[in-house]
């Protein structure tokens, strides 16, 4: 498991799946915010390739997220599009709502770049947001993220298109205790 100050990433039990399901993907504004991609109902039981984890796939690893102290689960944390030609990938993060505001997801953003920098040895991470979410961008810049363009109307949700802010970290750049 990897461990930050307050949070843990392990990998993804199978009795995590009906509460990540039931308080994240079930959840139909959350789901179109942060999915990039319409809702749609799933069947629970079902191979939902979002949750279920089957066969690692070489660019995705994906993380359940659980609180050091006691372990309960907290959210799910994904280090996706891993390049490692130009050694770079995507990070994404969902916490469930009982978690939120309480500094996870600083925390969890931290765990995730030292991956991704020290255990996968990439040199550049990337987050993608909607421009109205400043939870996630406030998480990103606590961690040395910075904003580095805006990619206008690029996201349907829920009737509307939105902005998205697009984030990058270099390596060089990163501060392992960085509080921005
Ligand atoms: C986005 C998310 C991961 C952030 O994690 P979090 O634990 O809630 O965030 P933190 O408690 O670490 O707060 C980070 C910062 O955002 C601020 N913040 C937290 N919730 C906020 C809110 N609802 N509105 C405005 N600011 C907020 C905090 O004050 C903190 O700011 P600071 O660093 O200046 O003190 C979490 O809220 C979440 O899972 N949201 C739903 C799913 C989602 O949006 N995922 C991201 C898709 S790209």
């Amino acid at each position: 498991m990897l461990r930050g100050s307050r949070v843990g990433l392990r990998a993804r039990h199978e009795d995590d799946i009906p509460i990540l399901r039931a308080e994240l993907y079930d959840d139909v504004v959350n789901s179109s915010r942060a999915e990039g991609g319409p809702w749609r109902p799933i069947t629970p039981g079902s191979k939902d390739p979002r949750l279920v984890v089957d066969e690692p796939k070489e660019g995705t690893v994906p993380f359940s997220v659980v609180e050091l102290d006691g372990g309960t689960l907290i959210g799910t944390a994904t280090l996706w599009g891993i390049d490692t030609h130009n050694r770079c990938a995507h990070i994404g993060l969902g916490l469930l709502p009982s978690a939120r505001g309480k500094g996870y997801g600083t925390d969890v953003v931290a765990t995730l770049c030292h991956y991704g920098f020290v255990v996968r040895s990439l040199h550049r991470l990337q987050i993608e947001t909607l421009a109205d979410n400043t939870a996630m961008l406030r998480s990103a810049e606590r961690n040395g993220f910075v904003r580095e363009g805006v990619l206008r109307s690029s996201a349907w949700v829920m009737g509307e298109f939105l902005d998205e802010v697009l984030l990058g970290l270099l390596v060089e750049d990163w501060k392992p205790d960085a509080k921005g």
